[in-house]
């Protein structure tokens, strides 16, 4: 008798234990609270129902934006028509789970429904268009988006604003102005961003953001923050000084600065000096972040490497994320603890 009660005190022993080492087990998110920086990740509707992914990153991140679902196309098969399914059970997740949202994104050149795209509409119908959609999708998660990338990628690589943009050459550059302001009209409380790739550095895009920003705001529009995509790769990330100023000359504006998509991309395939070199990107732009008076949010696109878009579109590059192929933690996620724990 003496030995089963025994065993079952040590049983009892154990468990506590490794309750208590997991409350305590420090994650990305836990160790940028007090930084107050929010840590994100892109996610899609179907992964959040499985078990393993969605503790991993409730671990790890509390933060959640929607890879495809709130884009135009997935949410508009039709004409006036919405099917919110994904985007209302990611929406419905993060509420459950005191998660935010980046609502990702309302007004882009790609993803269009073809309905639109070969809609031959006029200027006047386009613009109706785009202000119904912005109001139906802000307005349907008005107070649970707590911020929405508005615009996305329109300007070229000198900076100008792009023409070849379906936007742009359908209803003129105004659309940029128009869809802040509509989105603002739908729920005054969200913060409105525009978001950006291949900016991050010094250079005409980066300078392209900053005169966008400048335009808005010297027209009252209603911006509040800038995001950087961060999509990089190993040989060719942005450089972490011009990527500081970059965020300096966003805070003299008076806005917030994200990091909203990073991931780093290696050729395939990889060896362990190459994940280290990764890790290292990965902490020089996280730690320029939290040296930032204005970086609020720090977001992968995409919780493992087995959920990243890298492959499909650059076949024999990947392994692009903080976390393998089957959930583990890699050397950039370490690296990132490691960065957060330097405080
Ligand atoms: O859902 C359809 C599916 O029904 C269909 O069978 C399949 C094959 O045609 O396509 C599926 O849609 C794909 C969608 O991803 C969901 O997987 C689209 O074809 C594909 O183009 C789309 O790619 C997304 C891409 O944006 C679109 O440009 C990527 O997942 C997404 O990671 C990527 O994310 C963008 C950000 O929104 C903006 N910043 C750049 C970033 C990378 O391009």
């Amino acid at each position: 008798m003496p030995i089963v009660i025994g065993g079952i005190i040590v049983i009892i022993v154990i468990l506590v234990t490794s309750w208590i080492n997991s409350r305590n087990r420090q994650s990305l998110r836990s160790l940028a609270e007090p930084y107050e920086l929010a840590i994100g990740s892109a996610v899609t509707g179907w992964q959040l129902s499985d078990q393993n992914y969605s503790s991993l990153l409730l671990e790890e991140f509390n933060l959640i934006t929607p890879e495809n679902a709130m884009k135009f196309g997935p949410l508009s098969p039709a004409p006036g028509q919405y099917d919110f399914t994904e985007a209302d059970a990611i929406v419905a997740f993060a509420d459950k789970n005191n998660l935010v949202v980046r609502g990702h994104t309302l007004v882009w050149t790609n993803q269009l429904p073809q309905w639109l795209s070969d809609g031959a509409y006029t200027q006047s119908e386009t613009r109706e268009i785009l202000r119904n959609h912005i109001l139906t999708v802000v307005g349907r998660y008005r107070g649970k988006v707590q911020y929405w990338d508005v615009v996305n990628e329109a300007l070229a690589n000198d900076g100008s604003i792009a023409s070849n943009n379906f936007w742009m050459e359908h209803i003129g550059p105004d659309y940029i102005a128009l869809a802040f302001e509509w989105a603002h009209e739908a729920d005054p409380d969200a913060l409105l961003f525009y978001n950006e790739s291949y900016a991050e550095g010094k250079g005409e895009k980066a300078d392209g953001v900053i005169s966008l920003a400048q335009s808005l705001i010297a027209r009252g529009v209603p911006i509040h923050g800038i995001g950087m995509e961060m999509h990089t790769g190993l040989g060719w990330s942005p450089n972490p000084q011009e990527v500081a100023h970059n965020m300096q000359r966003i805070s003299t504006l008076g806005l917030d600065v994200q990091i909203t998509e990073m991931d780093v991309r290696i050729e395939q395939p990889v060896t362990l000096d190459e994940l280290n070199q990764q890790a290292r990107v990965y902490a020089e732009i996280l730690r320029v972040c939290l040296k930032a008076t204005n970086c609020s949010a720090f977001s992968v696109w995409g919780l493992t490497d087995a959920n990243s878009w890298i492959p499909s579109v650059y076949p024999g590059t990947g392994s692009a994320l903080i976390f393998d192929e089957i959930m583990q933690p890699k050397p950039a996620y370490e690296a990132m603890i490691k960065v957060l724990q330097e405080r």
